[in-house]
């Protein structure tokens, strides 16, 4: 780490959005948007939304506090989406920021099923409305519609960026060659596509990351922890128990065995940084420099922890030595994962 070789020690509080450009540990995105994005953001998807399972104390209490806290640790970029607890997300989300939601840098989704532009008007209104929010500082397109391109969707987004309900446009879950169909189609920057990014999926590497360094867009890195699997956490015999991991091949029992070299890579570096593996996961998805990442939490202890990871640096080593034990895992995914999911959904 830089400042401070304990993990576990903070930094003390900075403004959210003012001051330098690194601030305590947070350290910030060198990209013009008027607001800081803080390069280790907050995910939101637990929030409120079933399949994580965290439950009403959690939705109702714990939610609060991990907000609260993020924003003392100077963390800016929030995501959420009108998808998320069918918009209890963002409820809770915008509840939880009060007064500070005009200073953070607000991101949420359109889930596209009718892409059309007045539609996309009337969900950005109520993706606002439910944040308590005049505008979204990014609107993204949550993933590609299959039977409709993108012309009519940024058409929407285009009017909103005008009458200014949002700021910048983003996508998520879109291919190269479709980012930039749908930078045509706006006519100007799509800053961002939010996209899996981690040692189990490094996919982003072969063409969005080099065209976002050289264009000066972000990656948003999704389940940068591949959803807790890189905290080393869970194992054969201790699963996590919810629908999202239930249904990701990752927490298979023979994927946590094939995992094990990767986690005990982690924690190689981890004891060198005296910092945990969920640590230096993240830190290794922030050593490329137009990546951000959005880490969930289930508690205020691991966003302390996440946002502490911002200022560790890996070494060309370290960061090496982290990538070939990420190119050694292969994990059984895709079709081949089918029947694996199915028994161990049955308990056999
Ligand atoms: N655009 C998209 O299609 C898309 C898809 C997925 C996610 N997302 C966004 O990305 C965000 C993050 O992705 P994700 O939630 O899928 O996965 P993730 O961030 O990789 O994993 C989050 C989970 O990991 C565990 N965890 C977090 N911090 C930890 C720490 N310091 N130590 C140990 N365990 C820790 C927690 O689960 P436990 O404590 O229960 O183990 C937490 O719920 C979401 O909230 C959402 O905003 C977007």
């Amino acid at each position: 780490m830089r400042a401070a070789q304990s993990a576990h020690l903070l930094a003390p509080s900075e403004p959210a959005c003012g001051g330098e450009a690194d601030t305590g540990f947070m350290r910030y995105l060198g990209i013009d948007v008027g607001k800081k994005i803080s390069r280790i953001g907050l995910g939101t998807w637990q929030f409120g939304s079933r399949e994580w399972g965290y439950g009403d104390a959690y939705a109702g209490g714990e939610a609060h506090a991990v907000v609260r806290r993020a924003l003392e640790l100077g963390v800016t970029l929030f995501d959420t989406a009108e998808l998320y607890g069918f918009g209890r997300s963002e409820r809770i989300l915008g509840q939880a920021l009060g007064e500070d939601r005009e200073t953070v840098f607000l991101a949420t989704k359109i889930f596209p099923v009718v892409p059309v532009a007045p539609v996309v008007e009337q969900r950005a209104v109520a993706s606002a409305n439910r944040l308590g929010v005049q505008r979204l500082d990014l609107y993204q397109v949550h993933q590609p519609n299959p039977l409709v391109r993108d012309g009519t969707i940024m058409r929407g987004m285009l009017a909103l960026q005008r009458v200014g309900l949002v700021g910048e446009v983003g996508v998520s879950n879109y291919s190269l060659q479709r980012w930039q169909a749908a930078e045509a189609a706006l006519g100007g920057r799509v800053l961002s596509n939010q996209v899996r990014y981690n040692l189990a999926d490094r996919s982003p590497e072969r063409d969005l990351l080099p065209f976002a360094q050289a264009h000066g867009r972000v990656v948003i890195a999704y389940s940068p922890l591949a959803q807790g699997l890189l905290s080393g956490r869970y194992s054969r015999d201790s699963r996590p128990g919810n629908r999202v991991r239930a249904a990701n091949p990752l927490f298979l029992p023979e994927n946590l065995e094939r995992a094990g070299e990767l986690i005990a890579a982690l924690r190689g570096v981890a004891d060198a940084h005296a910092a945990t593996p969920a640590q230096i996961a993240l830190a290794w998805v922030l050593h490329h420099p137009a990546v951000v990442a959005i880490p969930g939490a289930s508690s205020v202890g691991q966003l302390e922890s996440n946002a502490a990871a911002a200022e560790i640096d890996l070494t060309d080593g370290e960061y090496q030595a982290l990538q070939e034990a990420s190119d050694r895992f292969r994990p059984i995914v895709g079709p081949a994962a089918l029947p694996h999911l199915i028994r161990a959904r049955l308990g056999r």
